[in-house]
C-alpha cells in the first residue's frame, strides 16, 4: 500500500511545488513506484514537468466531478517510475466548481483507494491555504511533509499547519503523522537564517529533517524548462539534495530488516 504524502504549508513560495516534483522525481529514481498529485489549482506541478493544456487528458478536476476514473487521469512521465495527475482546471469558473466538490474532504481519499495499491508513494502537491484542496488532501493523508523557506518569517506558518493539524485528527484523519519539516533555499551563515533555524529548532527540532535544500538555481531552471532537477542537472547541488531527501524518507519509512528482528524472534523461540 501507498505512503500517501502531502507537502502543505498556508504560504506562497516556500517551495512546496519544487519539493513535491524532485522528491516524488527522487523517489522514482530510487525504483520506488510514485504518484504525484497537483492539488493546486494553478497546475504549478504539471508545468515543471513539462505538462500543457494540450498534453493533459483528464485531471483532477475531472476525477472530482464524476466525469472519469482515477485510473483515466494518469499520465506516464519520462521517469518510467514516476506518474503524475494534473488538476486541469483552466478557468475561474471551473476554479469555483472545484473548491465547491473539494467542501466533500472525502473525495480524494475515496478515489485514491482504488489506486493506492499501484503505487510505493504518493505526493500531493498542496495550495498555500488550508481549506478545500489542502484539507481534502490531509483528509487523505499518512502524513505531511512541511517546507519551510530558510530565512522567512516562517514560524507562524507552521503553528498554524500545527494547530489545523490537530483539528484534522478529530474531524477527518486520527493517524495523520508529521513526515517531516524541510529547510528550503538554505543559504548558510546570514543572520535572518542563523534566527530562524534556531526558533524552529526549539520548538519542532524533533520534527526537522537532517537533509538541508539549498538554494540552487538549477531547481527553478529545470522547473521552467519541465524537467525534474534529475532529469535537467543530476550533477546538481538541488538534484542531490532532493535524492538525499528520498533516501532520509525511505529509511524513516521502512521497518528494521529481518535480521535485526533476530534476537526477538529467539527469545520468543525459547518462550515456547
Ligand atoms: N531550493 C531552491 N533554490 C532556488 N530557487 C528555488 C528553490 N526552491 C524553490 N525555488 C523557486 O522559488 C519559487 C517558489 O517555489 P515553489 O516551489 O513554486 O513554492 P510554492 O509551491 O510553495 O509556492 C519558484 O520560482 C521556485 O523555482
Ligand atoms: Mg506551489
Amino acid at each position: 500500500m501507498a505512503r500517501i504524502i502531502a507537502v502543505a504549508l498556508p504560504k506562497g513560495g516556500v517551495g512546496k511545488t519544487t519539493t513535491a516534483v524532485n522528491l516524488a522525481a527522487s523517489l522514482a529514481v530510487a525504483e520506488k513506484r510514485t504518484l504525484l498529485i497537483d492539488m493546486d489549482t494553478f497546475g504549478a506541478s504539471g508545468l515543471s514537468l513539462g505538462f500543457t493544456e494540450g498534453t493533459i487528458r483528464a485531471g483532477l478536476y475531472e476525477v472530482f466531478n464524476f466525469v472519469t476514473g482515477i485510473q483515466n487521469a494518469i499520465h506516464k512521465t519520462e521517469l518510467r517510475y514516476l506518474d503524475f495527475i494534473p488538476s486541469n482546471v483552466q478557468t475561474m469558473q471551473m476554479e469555483d466548481r472545484m473548491m465547491r466538490v473539494a467542501d466533500n474532504r472525502a473525495i480524494l481519499r475515496n478515489a485514491l483507494r482504488g489506486i493506492a495499491s499501484q503505487y510505493d508513494y504518493v505526493i500531493l502537491d498542496c495550495p498555500p491555504f488550508l481549506r478545500g484542496l489542502s484539507a481534502n488532501a490531509l483528509a487523505a493523508s499518512d502524513s505531511v511533509l512541511l517546507p519551510v523557506k530558510s530565512g522567512h518569517f516562517a514560524l507562524d506558518a507552521v503553528d498554524r499547519l500545527f494547530k489545523y493539524l490537530a483539528w484534522v485528527k478529530e474531524a477527518t484523519n486520527k493517524t495523520i503523522e508529521i513526515e517531516g519539516i524541510l529547510i528550503t533555499m538554505h543559504e548558510p551563515n546570514t543572520r535572518v537564517t542563523d534566527i530562524t533555524l534556531r526558533e524552529l529548532t526549539g520548538k519542532y527540532g524533533k520534527h526537522m529533517f537532517e537533509t538541508f535544500i539549498p538554494r540552487n538555481t538549477v531547481l527553478s531552471e529545470a522547473s521552467f524548462y519541465g524537467k525534474p532537477a534529475v532529469l535537467y542537472n543530476i550533477n546538481s547541488r538541488g538534484a542531490s539534495a532532493y535524492l538525499q531527501l528520498a533516501r532520509e524518507i525511505i529509511a524513516n519509512n521502512t521497518l528494521p530488516a529481518a535480521s535485526s528482528l533476530g534476537p526477538t524472534v529467539m527469545q520468543l523461540g525459547q518462550r515456547v
